[in-house]
């Protein structure tokens, strides 16, 4: 059967691509097209043609699986099929339901006119997988939105709602029904005589733009992009439209395309790509387990974390009730809550009537039994074991049967807190970053016995509520914060040995890092660490140590930025080197007898990330983590990890394996017993395999 249904209504064909579940530009779909443009050309009576999506959506790009594949290089390619809309002697219409992404849109934008229903988005997200619009994109839609919103649309991938793209003019008319309307804007164009200009010869957005734009573009695209490549590509291929005749930028376009897809960000983007898609997939639970509906939630604690739980609730129109115990506390983290979104709505990133309504949906009290018929309770209260065991005992008594019980711990164990429970299956771990209503981040994690219907209800539960949901054991730190340690340890051994705090945070941010180790530190404030480190130093195992650097410079009353200074000495926001810093470090290297040698930018980045892939290799061994793509997951979207490195996990295949577990040995004799190499990144290395074989 093909992918592509073809009917006729009156003079009107209609091409109806059934290619799920994105209808993407798959070769069937390509060849569908092809067949069915063919067929409504020759057929006389036939006077416009309509090609539409089936199911939930227009075509959603090009078909990713098959990128690489004989089947990305079958005839007709899209350029083939844009080529007949375009050059079409008959009217083309593309009617968009759902989102026109990526090649779907490059499609539509060589039909003579799009028409979208109100709930419809399009966009070009090819940035995302570190390529870029090859198919005319980044010349065509310049044309419609003007340039800056061209630059800014294609750059960022943006998903554009119809309503502001009948606005860009990147389509020309809103409908009721996609079908029948796309056929009564047929009818009328008919009629009326109306002719449309091909997108690529409409030049009045992009002649005689002043180059200050590009420098302009260059610079804050430049900034946000933290080392991705296709995003200044981008920029050429749209300047290119502006100062070269279009065949000529049309192939300028082509050939970018070919080096981004030749790139190795392209591999790490498009890995990344599926790994999201596959975290959501746990192993082992039955097909016909469901989430259970979530239509109200509970959040105890209005701290920052809760205040930001709620916002992330609330955002996404459920219902949310925040608890503290004193009127005080509660009526601080709404006022924290409340000048949030005031300044997201000043940033222009919120409209008032969306705080508005975002408000109305957040009911702060101070009585419990206000909880209890809520779907799900969120406990973001102190970390302490003795309290959550407390308040999951009276939350067992207190919620409606059925009712999820998470907590938002970042360390401590689910199954010893689900012991408070009669209920432990319906116990789960709720991890989410600060600030909660921004990081995309949600761990959730699974004790022994949390049942299969909790763990789907909240995969689904963090997709509706915009986060990216990963799955992780209760082992402590669970995924991501049990492997920071070594990240950050190893940052402090390094500046025993020799590197400096400007050094070790320059090749962190070189590497694309949103923020060095240290400055993280000082960001965060180092005295809470220190008191956390405590516990940590008195159960370490022999012949470890944590290097004592940030205590000494506690003690120095050098807390981070809330203190003027810690690693760093702070002018406002401004950060600057700081000798007696040094002198803290040389102290301690000299009292461990530590000569300090100078290091190379190379040799501090492998140092800084090789013990996250040990660690996260002994994570997927325990089974904290399902695979190593989760961990990429994990480290993107909650620790500022670059993505266009694919995450740690695939940065270390890609740095080799065998490289990591021979720096592991060397951690091991340098640092101590638990920087030891996992067996699995042992049996791996030796037989020279990556994490399929895991
Ligand atoms: N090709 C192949 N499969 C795709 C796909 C694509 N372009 N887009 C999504 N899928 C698959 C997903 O992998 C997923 O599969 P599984 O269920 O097996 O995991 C399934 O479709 C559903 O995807 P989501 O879970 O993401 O569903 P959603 O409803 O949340 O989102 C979406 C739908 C907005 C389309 C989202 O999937 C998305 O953003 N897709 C990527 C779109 C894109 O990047 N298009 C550009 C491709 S490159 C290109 O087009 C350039 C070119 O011509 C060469």
């Amino acid at each position: 059967m093909s992918a592509v249904a073809y009917e006729v209504d009156g003079e009107v064909a209609v091409l109806t691509v059934n290619y799920p579940p994105v209808n993407a530009l798959s070769a069937a779909t390509r060849t569908g097209l092809g067949e069915g443009i063919e067929r409504a050309q020759a057929d006389e009576a036939v006077k416009a043609i309509v090609i539409l999506g089936g199911g939930k959506t227009f075509i959603a790009g090009a078909d990713i699986t098959e990128f690489g594949t004989e089947k990305s290089k079958a005839k007709p390619q899209l350029k083939d099929l844009q080529k007949m809309l375009e050059n079409s002697p008959k009217l083309t219409i593309a009617a968009i339901h759902g989102t026109a992404l990526g090649g779907g849109l490059e499609l539509a934008l060589t039909a003579h006119s799009r028409v979208a229903v109100a709930s419809a988005k399009v966009g070009l997200p090819e940035v995302n997988l570190g390529i870029l619009p090859g198919a005319g994109g980044t010349q065509r839609l310049p044309r419609l939105t003007g340039v800056e919103v061209g630059i800014d649309l294609i750059t960022s991938g943006k998903h554009v709602p119809a309503a502001k793209a009948l606005d860009l003019g990147v389509v020309d008319a809103i409908v009721d029904d996609v079908r029948t309307g796309a056929i009564a804007y047929a009818r009328e164009a008919l009629a009326s005589g109306k002719t449309f200009v091909p997108v690529i010869e409409r030049n009045e957005k992009i002649t005689n733009v002043d180059p200050a734009v590009f420098a302009e573009a260059r610079k804050t695209v430049g900034k946000k992009a933290r080392g991705k490549i296709a995003p200044m590509v981008i920029i050429d291929c749209i300047e290119a439209a502006c100062t070269r005749p279009a065949v000529e930028a049309l192939a300028f376009e082509a050939e970018k395309f070919q080096e981004l897809y030749a790139s190795d960000q392209r591999g790490a983007l498009m890995h990344y790509f599926f790994a999201e898609r596959q975290a959501r997939k746990i192993p082992g639970i039955p097909a016909d387990i469901q989430p259970k509906p979530i239509n109200s939630c509970a959040i105890i604690g209005a701290g920052t974390m809760g205040g930001g739980i709620a916002m992330s609730f609330a955002n996404a129109g459920i219902p949310v009730t925040i608890l503290d115990l004193s009127q005080e506390a509660l009526d601080r983290g709404m006022g924290v809550v409340t000048k949030n979104y005031g300044i997201s709505v000043s940033r222009g990133s919120m409209s008032q009537d969306k705080m508005d309504k975002a408000l109305s949906l957040i009911t702060p009290t101070t009585n419990y039994d206000d909880l209890a018929q809520c779907d799900i309770v969120i406990e973001a209260a102190l970390e302490r074991m003795d309290v959550k065991k407390e308040i999951f005992a009276r939350l067992d008594k207190l919620m409606k049967p059925g009712a999820i019980l998470a907590t938002n711990t970042s360390y401590l164990s689910i199954d010893e807190i689900a012991s408070a429970t009669t209920r432990p299956g319906d116990v789960v771990g709720c991890h989410f970053f600060s600030p909660a209503n921004v990081m995309k981040l949600l761990e959730n994690v699974r004790s022994a016995v949390t049942s299969p219907e909790t763990i789907v209800t909240v995969m689904e539960m963090g997709k509706r509520i915009g986060k990216v949901p990963v799955l992780a054991g209760s082992t402590e730190g669970f995924i991501g914060n049990r492997m920071l340690q070594y990240y950050t340890g190893e940052a402090e051994f390094l500046l025993e040995q020799g590197a400096t705090p400007e050094q070790i945070d320059r090749v962190a941010t070189r590497f694309g890092m949103a923020m060095g180790p240290l400055s993280m530190r000082d960001m965060a404030g180092m005295d809470m660490a220190a008191v956390s480190r405590k516990e940590r130093s008195a159960n370490m195992p022999a012949g470890e140590r944590l290097s004592p650097i940030l205590e000494r410079l506690v003690a120095a009353g050098r807390c981070g930025q809330k203190t003027g200074k810690g690693y760093y000495r702070y002018e406002g926001r401004e950060k600057f080197s700081d000798p007696e810093t040094m002198e803290i470090i040389e102290g301690v290297a000299k009292e461990f007898g530590i000569t300090r040698r100078e290091f190379t930018d190379d040799e501090v980045e492998a140092r800084l990330f090789a013990p996250l892939v040990n660690e996260g290799a002994k994570e997927i061994e325990d089974g904290t983590a399902i695979r190593a793509s989760d961990i990429d997951v994990t480290w993107v979207n909650g620790y500022g990890f670059p993505v266009h490195r694919g995450g740690p996990m695939y940065w270390g295949e890609k740095y080799g394996l065998d490289k990591i577990y021979a720096m592991a040995l060397e951690a091991e004799k340098r640092n101590g017993p638990r920087w030891a190499p996992g067996k699995l990144l042992e049996r791996l290395a030796k037989e020279g395999k990556g994490w399929d074989a895991a």
